[in-house]
C-alpha cells in the first residue's frame, strides 16, 4: 500500500545489523564457559585485536562517474564458483553454539551461493553434511600420517567432498586462559557459581541435553557426555601432534586426489614449501588469534606471503573479518577470497540457519556497497592501487578492539 509518497508494505524487520551486533546477542544468550570457547583468543588477545586494528592501516581509494553499475561479487576458488568471496572457516564443536551447528552453517552457506569448511571436529559428521546439502563442500583435517587420518579422507571422499584444507598452526593447543577461568572443558569443571550460569541460560542448557551435539562427531558416534569426552581425549592423542614436519603434509598430498590448501600460513619461505610440495593454496591465517600470542595480523602478513606464491596458488585469507571492507582490503592485496569463523557462530547462536544466512548478508551487501561507492564494478578487479597506506592513524579511537575491551574483557574474570 502507498500512502502519500510511503510505502507500508510488510518487510522482515532485521534487530541485528552489524557482525559486532550479532557478537553482542550471541554473548547474552550462551554460558561463559561456552562463550570463553568460542570467542576468545590466546593470553593477553594482542593478536586477536591486531587482526582487526591490522585492517585500518588501510583506506580505500574511490573514484567516482564510473558508469560502472551494480559491482560484480562472484568468483572462483577452491574450484568452485561461488556467488561472493566469503566462506565458513572450519569451527569444531560448533553445536556449543546452537545444536543445529555445521548443518544450519553448510545449507546457510549453501542458499547464500558459497561453501563451509567443514571442521574435524565437527558436531555434525561428514556424511551428514553431505546428506543435507547438495554443493560439494571442503573438509579440513590435520596433518598426521596414520590409520585415523586415512579413514577420515575416505569417508570425506566418499561423501563427496573434493577440497581438503589441512591445518597446520596446531603443534600444540593456544592458551586460551579465558576457557581455564570459566572451566571450559570435557566435561566442563563447575562450580556453584558456573552451574548458576548455566542455569540462566536455560534455553541453552535444554536444547544441548535434548539433541546432543556436544561431541566431534567424525570421531564418535554419538553425542553422549561420555563420547564428547572421547572425543577430545581422541582429538589430543591423535591430532594435536608436536612434531609434525613437511612429510607429514606431502604424505597427505600423496593420499589425497581433489585439491589440497594448507591453513595456518604466515610466512612467506612455508607458503612456498606448500605450493612447491603440491598445495593449490595457502589460507593466511593465525586461527584468528587462538594460537600463537603475538604471532602477526593475517592482513600484515598477507603482502609477502601473496608476493612468494600468488601466481602459482590460491591465496585465502582468515582472522578478524568482521566487515565488508576488511574482505575488500584482503582482496587488494592478493586474496582470492576470505574465511569467516566466530561472526558466522554469532550468528548461528543468536538465530540458527536464519542468523547465518543474515551474517552471510550483511558481508555480501557492505561488499556490494562499499564496491560501489569506490567506483569498482568486480572484485577482480581489486589490487593494490585500490588501498591507500593510513598515514598518522589513531590506534586508540578508531581501534575496534576499544569496543573488544568494554564488552568482553568482564566476561573473563574468573567464574
Ligand atoms: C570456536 C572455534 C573453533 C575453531 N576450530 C577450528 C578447527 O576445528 N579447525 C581449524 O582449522 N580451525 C579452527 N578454528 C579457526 C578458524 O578456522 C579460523 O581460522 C578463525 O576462526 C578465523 O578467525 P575469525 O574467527 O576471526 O574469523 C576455530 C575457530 C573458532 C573461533
Amino acid at each position: 500500500m502507498i500512502v502519500s509518497g510511503f510505502d507500508l508494505r510488510l518487510r522482515p524487520v532485521h534487530r541485528y545489523v552489524t557482525v559486532e551486533d550479532y557478537r553482542r546477542a550471541a554473548r547474552a544468550r550462551l554460558p561463559n564457559f561456552v562463550w570463553a570457547y568460542l570467542d576468545g583468543g590466546a593470553e593477553d588477545l594482542v593478536t586477536l585485536r591486531e587482526n582487526r586494528t591490522g585492517f585500518s592501516a588501510w583506506s580505500l581509494r574511490s573514484r567516482v562517474l564510473t558508469g560502472k553499475g551494480k559491482p560484480d561479487l562472484s568468483t572462483t576458488v577452491v574450484g568452485k564458483d561461488i556467488k561472493f568471496p566469503v566462506m565458513l572457516a572450519p569451527t569444531g564443536y560448533t553445536g556449543l553454539a546452537h545444536w543445529e551447528g555445521e548443518l544450519s552453517a553448510a545449507r546457510a552457506a549453501e542458499a547464500a551461493g558459497t561453501r563451509v569448511v567443514l571442521s574435524t571436529v565437527s558436531s555434525w559428521s561428514i556424511e551428514e553434511i553431505a546428506e543435507a546439502t547438495t554443493d560439494d563442500q571442503c573438509f579440513q583435517l590435520y596433518p598426521r600420517e596414520g590409520d585415523l587420518t586415512t579413514r577420515l579422507m575416505n569417508r570425506a571422499w566418499q561423501a563427496g567432498y573434493r577440497t581438503l584444507f589441512v591445518t597446520v598452526d596446531v603443534p600444540a593447543v593456544g592458551l586460551r586462559e579465558g576457557e581455564r577461568r570459566m572451566g571450559m572443558s570435557m566435561p566442563p569443571s563447575l562450580t556453584p557459581s558456573r552451574m548458576l550460569n548455566i542455569a540462566c541460560h536455560p534455553l541453552w542448557a535444554s536444547r544441548v541435553l535434548r539433541h546432543k551435539r556436544i561431541s566431534g562427531r567424525n570421531l564418535v558416534d554419538t553425542g553422549r557426555l561420555r563420547d564428547a569426552v572421547e572425543s577430545l581425549a581422541i582429538q589430543t592423542r591423535h591430532v594435536v601432534q608436536s612434531a609434525l614436519s613437511w612429510d607429514d603434509f606431502a604424505w597427505m598430498r600423496d593420499q589425497w586426489k581433489g585439491r589440497i590448501y594448507i591453513k595456518g600460513i604466515l610466512d612467506p619461505a612455508d607458503a612456498d614449501k606448500a605450493v612447491s610440495l603440491g598445495a593449490d593454496g595457502v589460507v593466511v591465517s593465525n586461527h584468528g588469534g587462538r594460537q600463537l600470542e603475538y604471532a602477526v595480523s593475517s592482513i600484515a602478513a598477507l603482502p609477502d606471503v601473496v608476493a612468494a606464491v600468488g601466481s602459482r596458488a590460491e591465496v585465502i585469507l582468515d582472522s578478524g573479518i568482521r566487515r565488508g571492507t576488511d574482505v575488500i582490503k584482503a582482496l587488494a592485496l592478493g586474496a582470492k577470497a576470505v574465511l569467516i569463523g566466530r561472526p558466522y557462530i554469532y550468528g548461528l547462536a543468536v538465530e540458527g540457519q536464519l542468523g547465518v544466512e543474515r551474517v552471510l548478508e550483511i558481508f555480501r551487501s557492505e561488499i556490494e556497497r562499499t564496491l560501489l561507492l569506490m567506483g569498482v564494478g568486480s572484485v577482480r578487479e581489486l589490487d593494490r592501487s585500490w588501498l591507500i597506506p593510513r598515514a598518522g592513524r589513531d590506534e586508540d579511537s578508531d581501534n575496534p578492539s576499544t569496543l573488544f575491551d568494554q564488552a568482553v574483557r568482564p566476561h573473563y574474570r574468573s567464574g
